[in-house]
Order: C-alpha cells, then structure tokens, then sequence
C-alpha cells in the first residue's frame, strides 16, 4: 500500500501565515503538522509516501527532504494550482500505479493515527474505505448521509443544510477505482475536482464504499482556533521534560518541556507547555497550552494559549497575550518613542485584537 499526502492547497483560512509559509509545516507542540502525518503512515508500515506540493514546494521539500529520517521513501508531485483533492488524486496516478493507497490531508491530524483503518481495508477489501466523524458544523465540512443500513447514500461538500453530522475525516482508503471516479467527474462551483464528488460517483457505479465512524480525536488545522485546539491536546500528551537551563528564580509547574539550549529566567510556567531550542523566556509567565518555538525571545511579557513560531520576539507588553499564533521573525515590543501610539506593519489579512 502507498500513501499520498496532500501538502498543496491554498490556505486561506491560515492568511497571513500562508501568503508566506506552508500551514502544514506550523508546529503543533512544535513539531510541523504534516510530520505527524508521515509519522502516522510509517506506523501503519507505509513507507513509499507521495506528497503533494504547490506554491510551498521548496519549504515542504527542504523540511521532509526524501523522507529518510522517518525511514520513508517521500516522491513530491507538483500540482500547478489548488484544483481540488479529486485533482491531487488524478495527477498521482503514475506515482500510485494500480496499488491501493491511503491518501492523507496534510493538515489533518488524527490522534490514534491510521493502522486499524489499514488493517480493516486489508482485511475487508472494499474500493473505498472513508472515515466519518460526528461534529458540531457539518456545514463546514464534507458531509455524509447514510442509509437505514447504515451504507453510504450520499456524500455532499459544505451542504447549507446537512442531512447528518458526520464529517468527512481527512483519512480516505482507496483501491484504484478511484482514478476512473476522478476522471470522469467536473469540477465543481469553485471549479475544484471535489473528492466528495468522487467517492459519490463510486457509490453510484455500485463500488463497495465503506463508512467507518470514528470516535477517538481528529482535528483539520486549516483554522486558527482548531489549530490551537490541536495544540492544547498533543501537549497534554507530551512527557515533562528539562533539557534547558532554568534559573534558580523560576517556577516550573505542572507538564513542561524545555528543550536543549532554552533558557528560562526569573519566570514562571505553568504547563502543558512546550519551549523550543535557543528560546530565552526572561521576567515571564508562559500560561498553559502554549508551544515556543525555535530562537524566540520573551522579555517583560506574558503569554498564555498560543503558538509562536520561531525567531520572534515579544518584549515589555504590559497585557497577557492569549488566543494567538504568531509567525516567524515577528516583533512585538514596547515602543519608547513618542507619540505614544500604536505602530503595526501588518501582512494581508492578519488580525490583531487592542485593549
Ligand atoms: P483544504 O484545507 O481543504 O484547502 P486549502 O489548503 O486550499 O485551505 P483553505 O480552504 O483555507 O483555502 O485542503 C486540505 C489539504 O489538502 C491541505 O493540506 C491542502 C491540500 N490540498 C492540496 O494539496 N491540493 C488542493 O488542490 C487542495 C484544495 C488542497
């Protein structure tokens, strides 16, 4: 079996951090999202990993490279726009061959990994095995309506009105019926080759398409608040750990990493929490559910439930900050000079909340 990793897309909903970053490479618990994707391949033994690159091929290359430090075999195939999942599909089919395949959204992150849905494609060989999840807004996702036998009747993209609330999980299992479904069908309003359009042209050609429900915890990051809230649970998971230096001065509390050459400094944090290397926290508070990243200064600051990516610098900010991701090579620093008055360069589309 292979694997197939969307890492193209367009990001929107992550703006301004896509305009010049992958979203799949922000880190969640500081490792990049798409690591746990790989990581969840390789533990289902799949090691032949085709992923799917757009306009941050380079940055998506350079960070997985061929795939050899996961003991992984990683092929980039470049799609030239963000023209759906069913197209990222159809442009895999040299890399794929005839062989089944589990294709993976790269920012997606699912908590148990994938080896029981492999195995149960394994042994079950259906066409297509699809994992649903019951959530809060279908409207915001592929939705699945189900028979009385619990068989897939049909499958829409962002239905204004759901007939359920079972979401499609980023985790599809595929045999090779699905190239003929994907050549065959049209792209859709927004002029996207929806996969939800493919698996439906299985079902109505009588392909075996199974459900599968899931229970244990899966997020899609394309947001800022599901990426915080996959933050807040990969970190509870993490194993406390010193490798930095902590002062005298400062109060480590409850699940926290600190990681090689951090430094901690007449601070307190209280975790889970995650500091990366090279990071300085100086007279700070780090509050729970918070990931630092690599070479970032915190200064005169406190910060509590948010992602900072690295080489950023946060000094003397006289109110908490919460709720926040932060990219690379930021300043966020009182200003000295006069008038007093705020002062922001801004990217496209970022959002910044005052007191
Ligand atoms: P989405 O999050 O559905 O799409 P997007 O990345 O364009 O984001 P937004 O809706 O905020 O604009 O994509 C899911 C995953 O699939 C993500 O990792 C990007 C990837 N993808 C591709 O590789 N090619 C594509 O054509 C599309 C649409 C997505």
């Amino acid at each position: 079996m292979k694997g197939l990793i969307l890492s193209g897309g367009a990001g929107t909903r992550l703006r301004p951090i896509t305009h010049t970053s992958a979203k799949q490479l922000i880190p969640v618990a500081n490792k990049p999202v798409l690591f746990y994707g790989i990581e969840a391949l390789k533990s289902a033994q799949i090691t032949d990993i085709g992923i799917i690159v757009g306009d941050t091929k380079e940055e998506i290359k350079s960070a997985c490279q061929d795939g050899t430090k996961w003991g992984v075999k990683i092929t980039y195939i470049e799609q030239e726009a963000p023209l759906g999942l069913a197209h990222a599909v159809k442009i895999s089919q040299d890399f794929i061959k005839d062989e089944p395949f589990v294709m993976y959204l790269g920012d997606n992150l699912v908590k148990d990994g994938v080896t029981q849905f492999v195995e149960e494609f394994k042994s079950k060989s259906p066409n297509a095995l699809i994992l649903l999840a019951n959530v809060e807004h279908p409207e915001q996702f592929g939705v699945a309506e189900l028979d009385e036998n619990g068989k897939i009747k049909r499958l829409v993209e962002k239905p204004k009105q759901p007939k359920s609330n079972l979401a499609l999980v980023g985790v599809y299992l595929f045999d090779s019926n699905i190239f003929n479904a994907v050549n065959s069908i049209k792209p859709s309003w927004r002029n996207e080759l929806e996969i939800t359009d493919a698996i439906q042209y299985l079902v109505e050609q009588n392909f075996d398409v199974q459900p599968h429900i899931i229970t244990g915890w899966w997020k899609d990051t394309g947001k800022l608040e599901d990426m915080l809230e996959a933050n807040r649970i990969i970190l509870e998971t993490l194993q406390h750990k010193i490798e930095g230096f902590v002062d005298n001065n400062s109060n480590i509390e409850g699940k926290v990493v600190i990681e090689e050459q951090a430094q901690v400094i007449n601070s307190t944090i209280r975790g889970p929490v995650i500091i990366g290397q090279g990071t300085k926290i100086i007279n700070s508070y780090v509050g729970p559910f918070t990931s630092i990243y690599y070479n970032v200064n915190i200064r005169n600051s406190e910060i509590e439930h948010s992602i900072i990516l690295e080489n950023t610098s946060i000094s003397d900010i006289g109110v908490r900050i919460e709720d926040t991701l932060v990219g690379k090579d930021v300043e966020i620093i009182k200003s000295q000079h006069k008038p007093k008055a705020y002062r922001f360069m801004l990217g496209d589309g970022s959002k910044v909340g005052i007191v």
